[in-house]
């Protein structure tokens, strides 16, 4: 073998062994693939509408992509631009106040599944809450 083969071939294998699986697997191995990254006071929130809202709701910054119930990202969107600071804070919170309020009732409308009332204890709704006021709509 020539040394320039040599070196092509060299080359090569480094591409195939190295290169290739290291662009394939860099960025997995995250225990919340797929979830975005929130402020901490959001972390608990994220937590706990992944393990008990994401099998039937689809929201983008929790990762969760469930079919049951409707996507939340679609029907809790702020309608137009994020606001910029007081309004922006209002809006996430009569968003919150809704998802409180669904989580406390449940909700029923007759046109699909229902949602069953109280699947998380008050303290915990209300942490949920802010969670998808504060992110509902992004991505
Ligand atoms: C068993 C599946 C299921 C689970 C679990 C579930 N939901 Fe739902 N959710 C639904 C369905 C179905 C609807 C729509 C019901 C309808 O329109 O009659 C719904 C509707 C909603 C709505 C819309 C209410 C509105 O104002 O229109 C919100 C908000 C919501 N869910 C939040 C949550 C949160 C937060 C959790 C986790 C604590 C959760 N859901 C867990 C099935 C589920």
């Amino acid at each position: 073998m020539s040394k320039r083969t040599f070196i092509t071939f060299g080359v090569l294998v480094f591409v195939l062994a190295v290169v290739i699986p290291w662009l394939a697997f860099r960025g997995s191995g995250d225990a919340n693939t797929g979830a975005e990254a929130v402020p901490a006071k959001l972390k608990e929130g994220q937590a706990l509408f992944q393990t008990n809202c994401g099998r039937c709701h689809t929201l983008y910054a929790a990762g969760t992509t469930g079919n049951f119930g409707p996507d939340l990202d679609l029907l809790l969107a702020p309608t137009g631009p994020p606001e910029p600071g007081e309004a922006g804070e209002k809006q996430a919170k009569s968003t919150a106040e809704r998802v409180l309020n669904a989580q406390r009732e449940g909700v029923d409308s007759s046109m699909r599944g229902r949602m069953p009332p109280a699947i998380l204890n008050p303290a915990q709704q209300k942490i949920v809450a802010e969670f998808v006021g504060a992110v509902a709509g992004e991505g």
